[in-house]
């Protein structure tokens, strides 16, 4: 009896090794623009459902409270966001590009390290206690800091797939011969000239991080974080990666090589299930019948309303010649001439209204997020991108043959309708689009699944460093051999010194030798 009690009882623990000892997580993710939140906050949640005391520090707090899950706001952020979008369309050449990234993250680090809430429950030394630091993998290298505070393990997500400053995190191999830049817009198959385009490119940004990003990002670290500072410099910790997790999977991109804790989570956001659509947008998607529906939606950073007069009425007459039904995203409550084929609303459940069978195309900016969740239900897309990776995102769109692009600021009101027929009518986009669905959704756990496994994982191995791996400790010269290519360098101009020398001296003796002779005679 005994014995079936403490089998029993051993059953129980073995099946739920996590629900009986949750972990204290501080997730940090202050990027003041929506898409990186949403991306992430099914997962912290999922990781609350599962337990875990999670305290997140972002800029959207929760309306409505949620158990084990605590917000630390920092709504300060959006003032360095209004600074940046200011001076978005002035000029830069590629070194300026950087500085002025630069700029902008470094005003981000710092608002969140003088925020009055994380100085106070957070900085302040032995106020709380963290088994477990999750970061926003994305330039505010200075909250790395956490880790050492903590002495606890960190995790990073990458949000946009991984680049040559978040490999280095844990040492991922990325050659850039077949890797692009992601703000390059190339894919992996480049020409000669893209490759050296690709070279330049990332040697700027890699000088630029390691001379002028990473002194101010150590300043910081050293200011809030005095304490640890001296014991573990900043350098250490960017190397000290657990697990970093990244949005991105080779079905919905390129094949590459990865480390073993660098784990693609790609669409990790995604629900399961599609929950039922509200009422009115249900009704207006049922009643379009056969001829279907187009979704138009320019994300959550480009709003429809603020485009240009003439652009606005240009969209509305093109919607207004189509047969289709459209839901378009628009952000403001009245829209003078609105034809009624056409529904608007500030805010869609997109994923659950590209769900839906009578959705045929999605009219998108190309966020990746937006592209993510067209390729798993499977639709065709329309690209009308306006920065950062979304020329990259719609470029792919074209090539893998599920999408078309167009430039949103000079296309005609006949080349839209056009592309939009085309995507339509011509059955090639809709089965690369099903195609491209059913690789991605072929996969042993969701993404959100992947990503809670991996997190317990590094929390049950206290921090898993028998994942990291040897390249995190040698120095540039050693992990690229330049230390064993200087040796058979150095070896090889050895000998062919000695040669030379020797051949030299054999002359000279000859020389002299024959002149010797000249004499005798
Ligand atoms: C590296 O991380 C481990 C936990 O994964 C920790 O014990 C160690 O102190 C960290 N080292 C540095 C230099 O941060």
């Amino acid at each position: 009896m005994l014995c079936l009690r403490l089998c029993f009882l051993s059953l129980l623990v073995s099946a739920l090794p996590d629900l009986l000892d949750g972990a204290r997580i501080l997730a940090i993710f202050p990027f003041p623009g929506p898409s990186q939140y949403i991306n992430v906050q099914p997962y912290l949640k999922g990781l609350a459902a599962r337990g875990h005391q999670v305290t997140s520090v972002n800029a959207f707090p929760q309306k409505k409270p949620i158990e084990n899950f605590r917000d630390i706001a920092v709504p300060e952020v959006f003032q360095s966001y209004e600074d940046i979008i200011a001076d978005l369309d002035i000029p830069k050449n590629s070194w300026q590009e950087n500085n002025f990234i630069n700029d902008f993250f470094i005003s981000v680090t710092k608002t969140v390290l003088q925020n009055a809430k994380v100085q106070q429950e957070l900085l302040q030394p032995g106020k709380a206690q963290y088994d477990l630091i999750i970061v926003e993998a994305l330039r505010t290298d200075a909250l790395y800091g956490f880790a050492a505070h903590f002495n606890a393990p960190i995790i990073g997500i990458s949000t946009f797939g991984t680049d040559w400053n978040i490999d280095e995190l844990v040492g991922n191999t990325a050659p850039i011969s077949y890797i692009p830049l992601v703000t390059a817009g190339l894919t992996d198959r480049m020409t000669y000239w893209e490759r050296v385009h690709n070279f330049v490119e990332t040697a700027i940004a890699w000088l630029n991080w390691k001379l002028v990003y990473m002194p101010l990002q150590v300043k910081l670290y050293e200011q809030y974080f005095p304490h640890v500072a001296h014991k573990k410099p900043l350098l250490e910790l960017g190397k000290n990666f657990s697990l970093v997790l990244v949005n991105q999977h080779f079905s919905l991109s390129f094949p590459r090589p990865y480390v073993p804790n660098m784990i693609e989570v790609g669409g990790l956001h995604i629900a399961h299930k599609p929950a039922p659509l509200p009422k009115e947008v249900e009704e207006f998607i049922q009643g379009a019948g056969s001829t279907g529906v187009i979704y138009f939606s320019l994300g959550s950073n480009v709003k429809s309303k603020d485009l240009p007069e003439e652009r606005k009425q240009m969209l509305l007459q093109a919607f207004a010649s189509l047969p289709q039904r459209v839901l378009w995203k628009f952000e403001d409550d009245v829209l003078p001439n609105k034809p009624h084929n056409v529904f608007i609303s500030k805010w869609f459940p997109q994923p659950d209204i590209l769900a839906h069978p009578n959705v045929k195309l999605f009219i998108t900016h190309g966020g990746l997020l937006s592209t993510i969740e067209s390729i798993h239900h499977g639709k065709p897309v329309l690209g009308l991108p306006f920065f950062y990776d979304q020329f990259l995102n719609v470029e792919r769109a074209k090539q893998s043959g599920f999408g078309l692009g167009l430039d949103h600021k000079t296309m005609t009101g006949t080349e839209f309708v056009q592309t939009i027929k085309r995507l339509i009518h011509e059955p090639r986009f809709g089965t690369t689009a099903k195609l491209m669905s059913a690789r991605y959704r072929d996969q042993p756990m969701t993404p959100q699944e992947t990503a809670i496994w991996w997190t317990e994982y590094v929390l049950r191995h206290k921090g898993a460093p028998h994942m990291r791996v040897a390249a995190q400790d040698l120095s540039f010269v050693a992990y690229h051999s330049l230390d064993v290519f200087g040796l058979f360098f150095g070896v090889g101009v050895l000998i062919l010194a000695s040669i030379s020398y020797l051949m030299w001296k054999l002359l000279c003796s000859q020389r002299s030798s024959e002149k010797q002779k000249l004499k005798h005679q």
